[in-house]
């Protein structure tokens, strides 16, 4: 209980402080959201985001789960991205990884984890259409952090032919999708893929999944 009880004391000691030396701070954004960016990252709890990249609440919308997947037939998905960019007019999509990816770690290795399995499928696919760049890594450490990269940008090209987004370039808007990866031992994030808008870098990031040249 004492991990739980803190939750709460924390909670009142933050909003007297923002209260504090801004009073209107939470009031101000009770009306409505208007973020500019949807970030869909893995449920790692080391992934603090917010806390990375100082947004404040209001500016960043959020969907995460094991080892950030974006997969087409995940509804939960395609209604946060559909309600991102079709309602709140969100400019960028941002797909982020990180080192030391449990999930990524489970798709890699021979153990069962029960329903989880069917969750990463995609990945163990992608680890065998990889399989001769990675076997060619003899550094462990390497080629599990180039799982975790090749991850990121199959899930900003899944995101790049959904009928969502391909929609929206259609019609000449937004969004752009980004891939980063973010590095647990630094708290840095490195940019993989930027700026993704339905032109070459599409073509690139189908290239990279079938052959695993960089981007
Ligand atoms: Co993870």
């Amino acid at each position: 209980m004492e991990n739980l009880k803190r939750l709460f004391e924390n909670n009142e000691a933050i909003v007297a402080e923002i209260t504090k030396s801004d009073p209107e701070f939470f009031t101000r954004r009770a009306g409505k959201q208007e973020p500019h960016f949807l970030f869909i990252g893995c449920a790692d709890s080391r992934v603090p985001i917010e806390t990375l990249t100082g947004v404040a609440p209001g500016e960043m919308f959020v969907h995460r789960n094991i080892a950030n997947q974006a997969l087409a037939a995940d509804l939960n998905l395609l209604s946060v991205l559909q309600y991102a960019v079709e309602v709140l007019d969100v400019k960028h999509v941002i797909v982020c990884g990180h080192y030391q990816c449990g999930g990524v770690k489970a798709a890699m290795g021979d153990a069962s984890y029960g329903l989880v399995d069917h969750w990463l499928a995609g990945i163990r696919d992608q680890v065998l259409r990889h399989q001769s760049e990675l076997e060619a890594e003899h550094d462990e450490q390497a080629r599990f952090n180039r799982v975790v990269e090749l991850n990121v940008l199959r899930q900003v090209y899944n995101l790049s032919r959904t009928p969502i987004v391909q929609n929206c370039w259609k019609r000449g808007r937004r969004p752009l999708l980004h891939g980063i990866v973010y590095d647990i031992h630094d708290g840095r994030l490195t940019p993989l893929v930027l700026e993704v808008d339905g032109s070459d870098k599409v073509r690139a990031l189908l290239e990279v999944d079938r052959r695993g040249v960089g981007v």
